[in-house]
């Protein structure tokens, strides 16, 4: 399984200084949408620039005009961008295409899903590769975690890479291991942890280890 960094409530400073930490670590780092809606795409340039071997991954949760801001965020230097899966299939597609021009991936975020199984297997008809199974902030604060929807992702979804978010801490890491997840999306886990080079080397040992295992 490999280990994402969800930077959200940060500052670019406060991201290199963080990222420098852990970069040990961590597989692939996320411009997370509040810090998008704070610096726009500035930090998808920067940590593109400053750690050429990480693959930055930029939340855009897109919901319209696919082909359009995909491409800027795809341009702007972002291996992974996300798409809401809740989106119009038109939008989705546009996403697509314009992955395809940069060798990029679009991940389908499926937030406010009501019908998983049928979306998923429309998302997939159409190309995707990538699914993401996300409990959001608001969400987990009436005490929702993404376990039950991953169970569910795991035994419709035929081609896609499975990523999973939503509070994950190192406490909470092996359920998701367990359930088959291929990414884990952690942000509040390693941000907020008392020590957050510690937090992230123990989601790491956690995570890295099972796909060793997995592989031998
Ligand atoms: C919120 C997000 C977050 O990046 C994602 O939920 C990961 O953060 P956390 O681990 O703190 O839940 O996209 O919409
Ligand atoms: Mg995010």
């Amino acid at each position: 399984m490999k280990l994402q960094l969800a930077l959200d409530d940060i500052t670019i400073d406060e991201a290199v200084a963080l990222i420098d930490r852990v970069r040990p670590f961590i597989d692939i780092v996320e411009v997370g949408t509040p810090f998008l809606i704070e610096d726009g795409l500035r930090p998808v340039r920067d940590f593109r620039a400053r750690y050429p071997d990480l693959p930055v991954l930029a939340d855009v949760k897109i919901m319209d005009a696919g082909h359009y801001e995909a491409r800027q965020a795809f341009a702007a230097g972002a291996a992974y961008v996300t798409v809401l899966g809740v989106t119009d299939l038109l939008t989705v597609k546009g996403c697509l295409d314009v992955a395809a021009d940069f060798g990029g991936t679009v991940i389908a975020d499926m937030i406010c899903v009501a019908d998983l199984p049928d979306r998923i297997r429309r998302l997939e008809d159409l190309g995707i590769k990538a699914l993401a199974v996300h409990t959001g902030v608001d969400q987990q604060a009436a005490g929702r975690t993404p376990a039950d929807e991953l169970k569910v992702m795991k035994e419709v979804a035929r081609q896609s890479e499975l990523f999973v978010a939503g509070g994950i801490t190192p406490a909470t890491i092996s359920q998701y291991i367990r359930l088959g997840a291929d990414v884990a999306i952690v942000g509040g886990g390693i941000r907020h942890a008392a020590d957050p080079a510690k937090a992230a080397e123990e989601l790491a040992r956690l995570a890295h280890r099972e796909t060793k295992e997995r592989e031998e």
